[in-house]
């Protein structure tokens, strides 16, 4: 089922077949929907820049994962954005995406499937599996009755003490097993690849030069042609206390490292999860409850904040107060007042009644900050809402698109009253250019008068800090 779209002017979800609704900002979307359940705000803009960026980067083809965040309107952008390939994890990831857009190519890319998925996801036309083991190479042979056209990739176990989120521990042959592997799938399969996963938020290039450096020993030893190096996933998004190197960085590493593998014909691939989406969505949360310096709010480790909890990652935050006092709010005077200037830290709590359900942050917030403020958590585009469970009740699947804000923290850029446009696809695509043309029309600017049209946005797309709101 595809998540409610919400419009302006209502709190009820609407058919998911009426058109979008776009919020020049998060602010208008605390404004106009005062919403009482947590909000995903999309940021198509920058979806879009991000697919763009990689599809222009990097030497191959770009898978985009799937599961880091399979909202029906985040693969539309994505798609939108020239990704037609799709790393899914599941059936139904593959289903969904199949639903969406007839042409996609999938790639399914979990080492360990269910007999039906196999089964079923050949029939659905899919031919690229991965796999770690002999028992998985048997089960693929036997579900697909022995076809001959398949594409098989053996994951190899590679470090993931460079990531953030290592999955070093659960998928991967050890080397002398991938030796052995590869043999046998060159002898079954159409083609055959070498993947990895080098852990999630990987923040060294030199991890992917390692672990394609051990494929490369693998298929030395195997004395195999690989038609397919896959460098996986992991690439890194900017929060507030990890600032990785550029894309860029880690282009140039895996072109070099892979070369032996191109000089013999390979294709190279990538599955970027994360880095695609982190910063493409924020969730609206609201404060229900207040207790010294900790914030009981309406989403948690069981929503949307695994990370925040789970892993103690500390989201970029801002305190979201639209109201202005006299203007007919509903809202106590207190919540209508200009915030304090004075930031102080905050513990959030989330709604279950679970003692885990906490997010120790610590998240600077205005000291005055109380029930019934709104509380944007930024760069949780990625694992952000798709972790979502429904302990205890709560679940939320309203999702508001935020257009055309150049970040999630890009807050407020049009202080003008906005005139809210149904998004076609030639809407989007006329604001895209409009916003190409003002860009390089600040380009050509003097300095100083471009940094005062930029106060929000720094120049390369990204947010400003947090502390700079
Ligand atoms: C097989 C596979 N590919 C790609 C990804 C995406 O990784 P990331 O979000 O770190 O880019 C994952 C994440 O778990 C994965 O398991």
């Amino acid at each position: 089922m595809e998540p409610h779209r919400l419009l302006p002017g209502s709190t009820e979800a609407q058919s998911t077949t009426t058109p979008d609704y776009l919020f020049r900002s998060v602010n208008e979307v605390a404004k106009r929907l005062k919403p009482e359940t947590p909000i995903q705000c999309v940021f198509p803009d920058s979806v879009r820049t991000q697919a763009r960026k990689f599809i222009d980067l990097f030497p191959g083809t770009v898978l985009y994962a799937v599961k880091c965040n399979p909202g029906p309107d985040m693969l539309r952008h994505m798609y939108a954005a020239g990704i037609r390939h799709f790393d899914v994890a599941s059936l139904e990831e593959a289903r969904l995406v199949r639903g969406l857009f007839k042409d996609a190519k999938l790639h399914f890319m979990h080492p360990v499937k269910s007999r039906e998925s196999i089964r079923r996801a050949y029939r659905m036309g899919i031919r690229d599996f991965s796999l770690d083991s002999a028992a998985e190479l048997m089960k693929l042979m036997e579900e697909t009755k022995s076809a001959r056209d398949l594409r098989l990739f053996i994951r190899l176990a590679v470090a993931g003490n460079s990531a953030a989120y290592d999955l070093s521990g659960k998928f991967g042959a050890a080397p002398s097993t991938a030796v052995d592997l590869l043999r046998q799938a060159r002898k079954l399969a159409a083609k055959v690849g070498i993947c990895f996963h080098v852990g999630s938020q990987c923040m060294d290039p030199v991890a992917y030069t390692a672990a394609i450096g051990r494929a490369l020993d693998v298929a030395t030893k195997a004395k195999v042609k690989v038609d397919i190096l896959d460098v996986g996933g992991g690439f890194p998004a900017t929060y507030p206390n990890m600032i990785p190197p550029p894309l860029e960085n880690f282009v140039e590493a895996i072109k070099v490292a892979a070369q032996p593998f191109v000089d013999q014909g390979a294709e190279l691939w990538c599955e970027p999860g994360r880095a695609m989406v982190a910063a493409a969505a924020s969730m609206l949360v609201r404060v229900n409850l207040r207790k010294g310096r900790r914030l009981y709010i309406n989403d948690g480790t069981y929503g949307s904040l695994f990370d925040a909890g789970a892993l103690n990652w500390k989201f970029p935050v801002r305190l979201v107060r639209p109201q202005k006092a006299g203007r007919g709010n509903t809202h106590k005077d207190a919540n209508a007042r200009p915030p304090s200037e004075k930031m102080v830290p905050f513990m959030f709590y989330g709604p279950t009644c679970d003692n885990l359900d906490k997010m120790k942050g610590p998240f600077l917030l205005p000291e005055d900050t109380q029930e019934g403020d709104w509380i944007e958590i930024g760069m949780l585009g990625a694992y952000g809402s798709t972790m979502q469970t429904r302990f205890n009740g709560f679940h939320s699947e309203f999702v508001a698109t935020v257009w055309p804000e150049a970040a999630p923290f890009a807050f407020e850029r049009l202080r003008k009253k906005p005139t809210l446009v149904v998004p076609t696809e030639p809407a989007v695509q006329q604001a895209s250019a409009l916003r190409r043309a003002s860009a390089s029309k600040s380009m050509k600017q003097a300095p100083a008068e471009r940094g005062s049209q930029n106060l929000h946005a720094s120049g390369d797309g990204r947010a400003p800090p947090l502390s700079a709101k």
